[in-house]
């Protein structure tokens, strides 16, 4: 039987991406599974493994990308006794999502509950566990505290805006001026970070918080000299969890600008007494998963359980079959997409 998938053979823009046919279902191996993919999300990361520019996959070239994807057990290869061939599961897979079938270890695989929306559900694994893990495995904020969301309007900025309103937390969060409206849905405070220094702006908002002006945790994933300008929103005793090097993924600055706010961070957390106790630190989900696995089984299963109760909603924008793959990365590229692209493997 045949079925497709997206290939590249070499890195660069979304022309790359080139929809490609195989004439027989591949096979597990030992401890692997295949899954019939339902759902396969699109995002940042997977343009940041395109253009070749993602520290944790550099190649082997060609590859089918993918970061995450909810798919139904098909067939379980030699000594995986779970999940069972009909168990729906999600997997972080990093490449190979953009595919009629996956073949899969089972060791990180989740079950996810049948009663999900396939393309809701795949806004779990990548995007909100990274939000739910940095605002949940660091400092447990009580309610009421505040938090800055730089990139509020991404995939992992509209989780964390739910999550906030989840946890009963007060959200600012710093936006183009077309995704204001994303942000306010999530009854977040806006900041349109083009037309206003956003510092001020948050210090501001903040000026009458108990503790002294500043939010209590922020996050970004800008990275390199923007880290500093978020550091400078904290309040006393205030948290920054830096969580990506955006400006670098999209060749906007270089890797020495990475490094330093990577340096930066660091120095930061090592001397919290030179910065009104004020500390910082790095999150990495897939480096995360390998250290606490059963952490990051908990997690993705707790959000699942979110989901299913309809305490979260994931903003899914749009459900496109695989052959749209390039336009959606054109999108991303563009910015502003406001949510999540979803594509559907099985759907024409
Ligand atoms: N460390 C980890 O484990 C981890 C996990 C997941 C993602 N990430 C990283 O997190 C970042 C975001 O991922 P995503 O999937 O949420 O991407 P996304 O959906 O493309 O969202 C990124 C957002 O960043 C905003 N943005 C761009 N430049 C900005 C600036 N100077 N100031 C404020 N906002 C700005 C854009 O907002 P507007 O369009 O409104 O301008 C866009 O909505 C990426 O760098 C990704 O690699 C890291």
């Amino acid at each position: 039987m045949s079925w497709r998938h997206i290939t590249i053979a070499r890195f660069g823009g979304p022309e790359v991406l080139q929809l490609s046919q195989q004439d027989t279902v591949p096979e597990p191996g030992p401890g692997e599974v295949r899954i019939k993919v339902f759902a396969a999300g699109t995002g940042f990361t997977d343009t940041f493994i395109r253009r070749g520019r993602y520290p944790g996959f550099k190649g082997k070239l060609p590859f089918t990308p993918g970061y995450d994807l909810v798919g139904i057990v098909e067939k379980t290869g030699p000594g995986v006794t779970a999940p069972p061939p009909g168990q729906v599961v999600a997997d972080l897979s990093i490449t190979g999502g953009y595919a009629q079938y996956a073949i899969r270890p089972a060791q990180y695989l989740v079950p996810v509950p049948r009663s999900l929306d396939p393309a809701e559900a795949v806004c779990m694994p990548l995007a909100y566990l990274t939000a739910f893990q940095m605002l949940t495995r660091y400092r447990l904020l009580p309610p009421g505290a505040t938090i800055l969301v730089i990139g509020a309007s991404g995939t992992v900025g509209t989780a964390l805006l739910d999550l906030a309103r989840h946890f009963g937390l007060n959200a600012i969060g710093t936006c183009s001026a077309a995704n204001l409206p994303v942000v306010a849905h999530f009854g977040a405070t806006g900041i349109d970070y083009h037309a206003d220094d956003f510092v001020p702006e948050v210090r501001r908002l903040t000026a009458h918080n108990p503790g002294g002006p500043g939010v209590d945790i922020a996050f970004d994933a800008i990275g390199g000299a923007h880290f500093a300008r978020s550091f400078a929103c904290l309040g006393p005793g205030g948290l920054l969890i830096g969580y990506g090097a955006q400006t670098m993924a999209q060749g906007r600055a270089g890797l020495p600008s990475a490094a330093l706010g990577m340096a930066r961070l660091k120095l930061w957390n090592a001397l919290p007494f030179l910065f009104s106790n004020r500390r910082a630190e790095f999150y990495a989900i897939t480096a995360r998963r390998t250290t606490h696995p059963d952490e990051f089984k908990a997690d993705l299963a707790a959000l699942f359980e979110l989901l299913r109760t309809g305490a979260i909603h994931p903003i899914v924008v749009d459900r496109l079959p695989l052959g749209a793959a390039r336009s959606v990365h054109a999108r991303i590229d563009a910015g502003g997409v406001g949510g999540k692209i979803v594509l559907m493997p099985w759907e024409d």
